[in-house]
């Protein structure tokens, strides 16, 4: 083992353990008023509890009133586009960045000031893993795991067959995907109480990132809160249970899925035998498209949960061949927080995906003849 590997590269749990002192100095601003929700959780509930916080780099504003809660137990998507500050709220959390203003508690602890504390419970993965050139992959896991504490019995090794890392290859030598999984398996080894994981998987492959969604359910399951920074849509919908939205340094939403599902229009896919210009004006279509075909004809749209109910018995009177009602997708949901108006608004939500080329007309007026 060479000596004093820490000396010469940085990883991020070298950042992790050097002591607050030791850290960026930043100089300290007054503690701003912490945002509170109504009804606030029992801090004891939470495994994150990041409240108004506010940090700038220069003349920079990269976080403006960050509010993230994170209940215990649960996997934690964290989304948002690219400089939106989710890597800056994560090393808030950490302790590895001084916020100007506000409060960040992670695992019950003032995450600046009792971060080495903190660390001992908890373990972390950046996107971008940098590691001990000289070192193999096993030694880098190694090092890791020691500079942590505590190790599960027997999970490296399983980890390592998992995750098919070669751990004799110098890391020098590994791709990005190697290098992650040599973080990911030193994470998921370890006995922490909370993982943060800043987009984990952007190198892995297909299989590899469903060994990785495996491991980490299985963590849920035994107790373990995950932090999951991700642009993998797929991913956050499949993994995770709660979703916070940062833009432009401000949480948007935050809540469970299903939650917001609910609040969302639901996409509704229907061919009906009969022309829906034969309801009556009470069974209204509201702006659903609808376009005849030699079959029948397709309506297509999005809806309001509750307008569902009404709408069904007419549909049903026009004689239904097919009704496909679907939740927003994840991806429908969100990306309007992604795509950035002029004035910094969000835009409208992408429409339905898998509705294309649908010819429309008003409800209640006669379809086009079908041209072909
Ligand atoms: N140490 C720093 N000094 C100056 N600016 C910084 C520093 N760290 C981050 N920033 C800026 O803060 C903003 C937010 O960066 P951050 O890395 O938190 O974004 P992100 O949401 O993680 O983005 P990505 O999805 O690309 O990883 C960016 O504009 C970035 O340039
Ligand atoms: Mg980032």
């Amino acid at each position: 083992m060479p000596s004093h590997p820490r000396h010469r590269a940085a990883t991020p749990s070298i950042d992790d353990a050097a002591p607050p002192g030791e850290r960026e100095g930043h100089g300290e601003r007054d503690v701003g008023t912490a945002v509170r929700a109504v009804e606030p959780p029992d801090p004891a509930d939470l495994a994150t509890d990041l409240q108004g916080i506010h940090k700038s780099f220069g003349k920079a504003h990269v976080l403006n009133g960050v509010d993230l809660q994170i209940p215990r137990g649960v996997i934690a998507g964290f989304l948002g586009p690219n400089g939106s500050g989710k890597s800056t709220t994560i090393r808030v959390l950490l302790g590895l960045l001084r916020a100007d203003s506000g409060t960040a508690t992670v695992l019950g602890r003032d995450a600046w000031r009792d971060a080495v504390d903190a660390h001992r419970h908890l373990a972390y993965v950046p996107g971008d893993v940098n590691l001990w050139p000289g070192l193999t992959g096993g030694e880098c896991i190694d090092l890791l795991c020691r500079m942590r504490g505590g190790t599960r019995e027997g999970a490296v090794a399983e980890l390592t067959e998992r995750f098919q890392l070669d751990p004799r290859k110098k890391s020098r030598a590994y791709s990005k995907g190697n290098r992650q999984k040599v973080a990911l398996i030193a994470a998921l080894a370890s006995d922490a109480e909370l993982l943060v994981l800043d987009e984990p998987t952007s190198g892995l492959d297909p299989l590899m990132e469903r060994e990785f969604q495996e491991v980490v359910r299985q963590r849920r399951a035994e107790g373990v809160s995950v932090l999951l920074s991700s642009h993998i849509l797929s991913e956050v919908e499949q993994l995770c249970d709660t979703v916070a939205i940062i833009r432009e340094g401000s949480v948007v939403e935050q809540g469970r899925l299903e939650d917001m599902r609910h609040l969302t229009r639901v996409t509704i896919d229907v061919i009906t035998a009969h022309d829906p210009a034969l309801l009556d004006d009470s069974m209204d279509l509201g702006e659903l498209q609808i376009h005849e075909m030699a079959e029948g004809f397709h309506i297509t749209g999005q809806v309001e949960p509750a307008a569902l109910q009404d709408m069904l018995p007419g549909l049903h009177s026009l004689h239904l061949r097919q009704l496909h009602v679907a939740p927003a997708s994840l991806e429908e949901l969100f990306m309007r927080h992604y795509r950035a108006e002029p004035h910094g608004e969000a835009g409208q939500a992408a429409g339905p995906g898998g509705v294309v080329g649908v010819e429309t007309r008003a409800p209640g007026k006669p379809a086009k003849p079908d041209p072909s």
